[in-house]
């Protein structure tokens, strides 16, 4: 006969690769790339057009040292919960004692940062601004529907490819971090200026800047709009000098500026992502119906 604890026990051991995720390490040498190729450089990390095996890829690679061991693979256990079509896919990662690499698939295009501001990027026409804020919508409905919130949503994480209108979220190293005070990724200690860890400023609910409110789906929604407001418009959210102007601002709970700019066509909806009572903001899923509405799949290649 078993006694209660015997059976806890038979049924934990039976039942815990269930709960463990599986990280998809890979020798070193399956992950390739010239330190010349770079294709993008973020806080934390150097991202390089490289080789997943025989496949290209985006390998991204983040500095360890001794005390960030259990830190840096975060960003690898957030994406191993992930496959969405708008959602860049990893294929794989492989660590060394002082770097991560993570293979992701490799998007040609750009990133929206870039394809807003930089002069010799394309114009967007209008329709491809309402097909990306869809699929914008659609990745942040599903990992919402996940638990995971983003907190670092923001046109330098969203990937549009060169061709066609295709708009891909990346970038999980922020998903789900509850920690208020500092957290280490990879070699690097950061401190947030205020508040919780999450985003940019440009990009940061008023909750989370200034009363230091753990990020939630509403923090993310708020940043949704401010990133909809720049692809809208094609300025940024804020019109100051210094980034430190915002939190200011926010205080006084001004309407980000280039709402002003933005056609009636999408007005109040992104005035709503944009509403200072964090309940007040619209959900991912009923914002992916808005943008639905009189788009063409099509051209999506869908
Ligand atoms: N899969 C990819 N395909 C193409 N470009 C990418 C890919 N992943 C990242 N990039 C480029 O690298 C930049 C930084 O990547 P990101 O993952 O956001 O790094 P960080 O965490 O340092 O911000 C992106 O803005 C984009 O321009
Ligand atoms: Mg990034």
């Amino acid at each position: 006969m078993q006694n209660a604890k015997t059976k806890c026990y038979n049924y934990i051991s039976t039942h815990i690769s269930v709960y463990l995720q599986r990280l998809p390490y890979v020798p070193v040498d399956q992950i390739t790339y010239d330190s010349k190729n770079v294709i993008g450089k973020g806080g934390f990390a150097i991202v390089y057009k490289g080789m997943y095996q025989n496949t290209p890829a985006a390998i991204k690679r983040i500095l360890i040292d001794s005390n960030s061991q259990d830190d840096v693979a975060h960003e690898i256990f957030v994406n191993t919960r992930l496959s969405h079509p708008c959602i860049v896919r990893m294929m794989g990662a492989s660590r060394t004692a002082t770097e991560l690499l993570i293979a992701n698939e490799y998007i040609q295009g750009n990133n929206l940062d870039a394809i807003l501001h930089n002069q010799s990027a394309k114009v967007l026409d209008e329709e491809t601004k309402q097909a990306i804020g869809f699929q914008v919508c659609l990745a942040v409905e599903y990992i919402h529907s996940k638990s995971i919130i983003h907190q670092d949503i923001k046109p330098g994480n969203i990937i549009v490819e060169e061709k066609g209108k295709r708009a891909f979220l990346t970038d999980w190293g922020m998903a789900n971090i509850h920690d208020t005070v500092s957290l280490k990724i990879g070699s690097q200690t950061i401190v947030p200026p205020a508040g919780p860890l999450g985003g940019t400023i440009y990009y940061r609910a008023p909750e989370c800047e200034l009363h230091y409110n753990p990020a939630t789906w509403h923090s993310d929604v708020w940043s949704v709009g401010a990133t909809f407001v720049e692809l809208f418009t094609g300025s940024r959210p804020w019109n100051v000098r210094q980034p430190r102007e915002v939190k200011a601002l926010l205080s006084s709970q001004t309407e980000p500026h280039a709402l002003a700019l933005l056609s009636p066509t999408w007005k109040d909806t992104i005035n709503q992502c944009l509403m200072y009572e964090p309940e007040h903001r619209p959900t991912a899923s009923t914002l992916a119906k808005v943008f639905r509405s009189g788009l063409d799949l099509q051209t999506l290649g869908w």
